[in-house]
């Protein structure tokens, strides 16, 4: 099953989900790709990571986009040359873009029992610490505190920002799909407005600066 899901967020915001379950072969005759991502989808390790990346332009084109239509700055960031925002994320069976009249974020994470490991590492949020340690719930929302990080990162994506101890998530319900962040770096304040959902055993989060 190949595009999944459009999610209208408003008038000029549109998150787009591909579900991956063609062969790389499947995906490689779909897309045209130019010369230096041929060289980046020759170079990557897993064919993983190379479906995911072809889903992504696969979304590109569904959109009207192509491959040659975008392109990334020196951080990393990608960009499309008509000046809509775009941003990018893929986890094993998902690619997801969002487009956007705003500077926008959008971060999608494959659950995982692990995040309670390593959640020392990214957050500081105090209801971390009210949640139950072993329950479903603690997973989901270590994994939306994570994925809010990643994507504040790409939204600002300044050097020196720490996961830790600039960006915070504040208290949220997982019901609730959505909830506010602050990223405080280099004594300035900057607010996110935050959403989030549950796509199967996936969480996807997406996010803007309030102004
Ligand atoms: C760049 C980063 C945000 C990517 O996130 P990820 O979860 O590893 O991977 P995702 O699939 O969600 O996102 C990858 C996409 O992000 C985009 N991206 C990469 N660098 C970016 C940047 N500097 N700014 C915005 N977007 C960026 C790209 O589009 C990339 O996909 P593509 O190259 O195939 O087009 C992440 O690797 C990173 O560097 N995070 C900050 C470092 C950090 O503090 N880590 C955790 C400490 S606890």
């Amino acid at each position: 099953m190949p595009f999944y899901q459009r999610i209208k967020v408003d008038d000029k915001t549109a998150v787009f989900v591909w579900k991956i379950t063609e062969s790389f072969n499947d995906l490689f005759r779909e897309v045209s790709l130019k010369d230096t991502s041929l060289a980046r989808l020759e170079g990557m390790k897993s064919e993983s990571h190379q479906k995911g990346f072809m889903a992504v332009r696969m979304l590109l084109q569904y959109n009207g986009y192509t491959d040659f239509d975008l392109y990334y700055d020196e951080f990393g960031k990608p960009h499309l040359k008509d000046g809509v925002n775009i941003s990018i994320s893929h986890s094993f069976d998902f690619s997801v873009i969002i487009l956007s009249d705003k500077n926008v974020g959008i971060d999608l994470e494959l659950r995982r029992d692990l995040v309670k490991k390593i959640a020392y590492k990214f957050a500081e949020e105090v209801f971390v610490y009210e949640c139950k340690d072993n329950s479903d719930e603690f997973v989901s929302k270590l994994t939306v505190i994570w994925g809010v990080k990643e994507a504040v990162f790409k939204v600002r994506n300044e050097i020196g920002i720490s996961f830790k101890d600039h960006i915070f998530v504040r208290p949220f319900e997982m019901k609730d799909e959505k909830t506010t962040a602050l990223l405080d770096f280099n004594s300035v304040e900057r607010e996110f407005l935050v959403y989030f959902i549950e796509i199967e055993n996936y969480t996807l989060v997406w996010l803007w600066e309030a102004k």
